[in-house]
């Protein structure tokens, strides 16, 4: 299985990425071409411009990710590519390549499942992580909790009915007028660190539904309205050039949102962990993956949750949460070694999804 030599690529939403993993984990390289920067110009991802972004950078990308791994193509064993869910735009730039590439050097193609990539690079980071497990995915656009019982074999307890948290990090973020060329996230996570998270009484969203589904529309408005009262014209005013004082309130409306859209998280989750024990006694692990899994106040108040219940918190290091190529190579590998692969296309097969 050391022999097995993946080539990764995803082009799913705003990142560029590919990465060579070998078939025993061993990480071989890792290319990650961001459009944050686009993003914080632009507001949020424009499909055709995000495509024509990661059209202008794959083929450097890919071609990076085989020189830092010292190899060509033609040392490949597959290749796999994302092909879903995300925008279809920017998915058939990935798969254009992946297909390019394959046709050239007669590489068989794997599809894989962007979130499923999510969850199984967990595996990769923690070799003694079995089947079942739980997981919970979060990111910019999903909210999923799910019961791995096998490959392929996922039940889904609960996901969002409106907005993932991600999302509520990004926009919040920007409405307090926060610096988000490294993205919402990071941004909104480091100014909550000066702010008191009690200062602000948000509601915690769907107390009374007592399932595993999330919400974050509502806590978005909360954040907002919060602004508007407290008269921060925010947008406008970068939190570089604010006032001492009015720092101070979007530091407090930024620890007040953490800490209410993480407690839903934990609330959340301490369900779908009974209700998973339930079904699976024999869990151990309860994985956490996904962008906003690199949120330190997240990864710590989860790890609380998995110690209450005797499980233990995996959770991949940053670089491997955020989207990024080694976990679509080793979701790849996961599946080639089963058996679970395409041909590679014939030559009178065109590049394109079809
Ligand atoms: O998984 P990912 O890279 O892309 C998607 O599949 O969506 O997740 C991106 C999301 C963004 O909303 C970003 O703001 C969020 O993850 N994120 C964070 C942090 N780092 C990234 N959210 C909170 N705290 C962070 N440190
Ligand atoms: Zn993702």
């Amino acid at each position: 299985r050391r022999d097995l030599l993946m080539l990764g690529i995803e082009t799913s939403c705003d990142d560029t990425a590919a990465a060579v993993v070998r078939g025993d984990g061993e990480i071989l390289s890792q290319v990650v071409s961001s459009q944050a920067d686009l993003l914080a110009r632009y507001g949020g991802v424009a499909p055709k411009m995000a495509e024509e972004a990661h059209a202008l950078v794959i083929d450097q990308v890919v071609q990076k990710a085989l020189d830092d791994a010292k190899l060509s193509e033609s040392d490949l064993s597959a290749v796999a590519v994302t092909i879903g869910p995300g925008l279809s735009l920017c998915l058939r730039v990935g798969v254009h390549k992946a297909r390019q590439v394959a046709k050239a050097f007669g590489l068989p193609i794997v599809g894989v499942h962007h979130m499923e990539a999510h969850a199984l690079v967990s595996r990769l980071v923690n070799k003694d992580l079995d089947f079942p497990f739980l997981a919970l995915l979060i990111s910019g656009g999903h909210n999923l909790l799910v019961l791995a019982r096998g490959l392929g074999q996922y039940i889904q307890l609960g996901t969002t009915i409106d907005d993932a948290i991600g999302e509520a990090y990004d926009k919040s973020a920007r409405w307090l007028g926060l610096d988000i060329r490294k993205g919402g996230g990071p941004a909104l996570e480091e100014l909550a660190l000066e702010g008191d998270p009690n200062a602000v009484k948000f509601k915690v969203p769907m107390r009374q539904h007592k399932d595993c589904n999330f919400s974050y529309a509502g806590l978005k408005t909360q954040v907002r309205l919060a602004i508007e009262s407290k008269n921060l014209c925010t947008e406008d005013v970068p939190i570089s050039s604010a006032l001492e004082e009015d720092r101070q309130s979007r530091a407090n409306i930024a620890a007040s949102f953490q800490r209410v859209a993480v407690l839903h998280l934990e609330e959340r989750c301490q369900r779908a962990v009974e209700w998973a024990l339930k079904m699976e006694p024999s869990i151990k692990y309860f994985v956490v993956s996904g962008g906003v899994a690199s949120n330190k106040y997240v990864r710590t108040r989860l790890n609380q949750v998995a110690e209450n219940n005797g499980l233990q918190l995996v959770s991949p290091p940053p670089s491997l949460c955020t989207d990024n190529g080694v976990m679509i190579a080793w979701t790849g590998i996961e599946h080639f070694v089963v058996g679970r692969f395409e041909d590679p296309p014939a030559d009178d097969e065109p590049d394109d999804m079809q």
